[in-house]
């Protein structure tokens, strides 16, 4: 979408579609939210919907269905096997990505799954540009490591480089050298990164990247679940890719790599996930897999409504109009609350705005989780519910000391069109509070730590009162009923 241009005003980033369905929201109040926030044991996963006023977790699942994508459900087709709706899908995404096969899977990490089960063995090195907290707890689970290899510069936090997710080359050719290509069963790169504030990699990093992976026989996977914004900043960004349609731009990524799966999640605007093979033989390697864990090879675990909706959905994914206001709305953001200060994670990527902890709450030391304290605290001030991205989100390592993330953030989710901009500009106003009220915050400790994945299920506690105090702040400045 080009930007649109206005008579007295500066140009804002724009809604291209109209509200057909509505969801209510509820605003507690503050002392309530903070009643919520200790219930949940301070993490953001365990608090109820109901009880929040901007969900910005994620964009898992939760972007808005078009009236198009409502209406192919309609038309599903439910068989256990051999469902029509199965075909349906697997043509589409044939003519997208000319690949022809298809394994489906209920959502993105259930192909990690898969992938991992087939390939990884104990000792086993996974090159990625970076992780994805599920696509490496799959590889570790079965004895697998992971080496992440972005560049330098996609770890620091502000910047103007367009192209943050890029795999740095050298280190890929040195890191294959050293553990020998027989050890790396795949190279996996994510487009764009999650945990790195959704910084997209370009094409011609792609086809670097697995120019040299050919070289060595070493199979490439991409991760397409945040390809749609990646699509977005390849055409914007990208010089020589400017001219091209987001739809030759997706076939000449896709004709780089020997496998691509996807969360459907985010990638189709729906719910699902699925792996498409280049190779017969491979498919057929994994296919049992399928049946096992998922579904039944022409269901893979989703409902056949949603795939309906996804095969429209992909095509959404590649309507520039569509794909472009989660970006615009993100740079928005991120630039008002830069301009204002707030350290940030600069240029805004896809995914989310992204809020670099480490500097915001720095006096809060690594090992008491400052992003999840930041995301807490921006719950209790505002009702908004973000994402902690940093040491929270790690697994500590076998000795049990603390693996600390390169680093610490907290993702402000922009599902795609879900948020208006005033809901956008209400987030913003709530930020630049709780920035300026920084000093009010303190660390978490676990008081129930799970081993793996411990981010979705885990429950904390803060340090000291902080919550209370802070709370006490808000109300000082907003009144009882905000
Ligand atoms: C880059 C990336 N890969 C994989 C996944 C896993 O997908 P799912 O949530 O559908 O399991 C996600 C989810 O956030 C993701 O962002």
């Amino acid at each position: 979408m080009p930007e649109i241009k206005f008579y007295k005003h500066d140009p804002i980033p724009m809604e291209m579609h109209k509200v057909k369905i509505v969801q209510k929201l509820n605003l507690l109040p503050v002392d309530e939210r903070l009643k919520k926030m200790q219930e949940a044991g301070f993490n953001t996963f365990q608090l109820h919907n109901g009880d929040i006023f901007m969900d910005m977790l994620t964009d898992s699942g939760v972007n808005a269905m078009s009236d198009n994508m409502q209406s192919a459900m309609l038309r599903a087709d439910d068989a256990y096997a051999g469902s029509e709706t199965f075909y349906r899908m697997n043509d589409k995404l044939t003519e997208l990505f000319g690949i022809k096969y298809l394994l489906p899977a209920h959502q993105g990490r259930a192909c990690e799954n898969i992938l991992a089960q087939r390939f990884v063995k104990p000792g086993n090195c996974v090159i990625m540009n970076y992780h994805f907290t599920t696509a490496k707890a799959h590889i570790t689970r079965l004895g697998g490591r992971v080496e992440e290899l972005v560049k330098d510069e996609g770890l620091v936090s502000k910047s103007t480089l367009p192209f943050k997710g890029n795999i740095d080359l050298e280190k890929l050719e040195a890191c294959i050298l050293k553990e020998t290509p027989e050890n790396v069963p795949y190279m996996r790169l994510e487009a764009g990164t999650n945990l790195i504030g959704g910084q997209p990699i370009s094409y011609e990093n792609m086809k670097a990247a697995t120019d040299i992976t050919r070289k060595y026989g070493i199979l490439s996977v991409l991760d397409a679940s945040l390809l749609q914004d990646n699509l977005y900043f390849i055409k914007t960004r990208e010089e020589s890719m400017k001219d091209k349609s987001t739809a030759e731009i997706l076939r000449m990524i896709a004709d780089l790599f020997d496998i691509i799966y996807f969360s459907g999640r985010k990638f189709g605007f729906a719910r699902g996930g699925g792996i498409l093979v280049r190779d017969e033989a491979l498919f057929h390697s994994m296919e049992d897999l399928v049946p096992m864990f998922e579904g039944f090879l022409t269901y893979g675990g989703m409902s056949v409504k949603e795939m309906e909706a996804m095969i429209i959905g992909f095509d959404e994914s590649l309507d520039m109009d569509i794909i472009s206001q989660g970006p615009q709305f993100i740079k928005y953001c991120v630039d008002q609350l830069d301009a204002y200060g707030v350290p940030m994670i600069t240029p805004g990527g896809g995914l989310g705005a992204h809020i670099d902890a480490s500097q915001v709450v720095s006096h809060i030391p690594q090992e008491q989780y400052p992003a999840g304290a930041l995301v807490c605290a921006l719950y209790i001030c505002g009702g908004i519910r973000g994402m902690e991205r940093g040491t929270l989100s790690e697994e500590r390592n076998a000795d049990g000391s603390e693996r600390f993330a390169s680093m610490e953030l907290v993702r402000l989710a922009l599902p795609r069109r879900v948020f208006t901009l005033s809901q956008t500009e209400y987030v913003i106003d709530r930020v630049k509070w709780v920035y300026d009220h920084r000093h009010l915050i303190e660390g978490l400790r676990f008081v129930h730590e799970p081993k793996t994945l411990r981010f979705f299920t885990g429950r904390l506690e803060p340090v000291s009162d902080w919550p209370e105090k802070l709370a006490a702040a808000y109300k000082a400045d907003f009144g009882e009923d905000q």
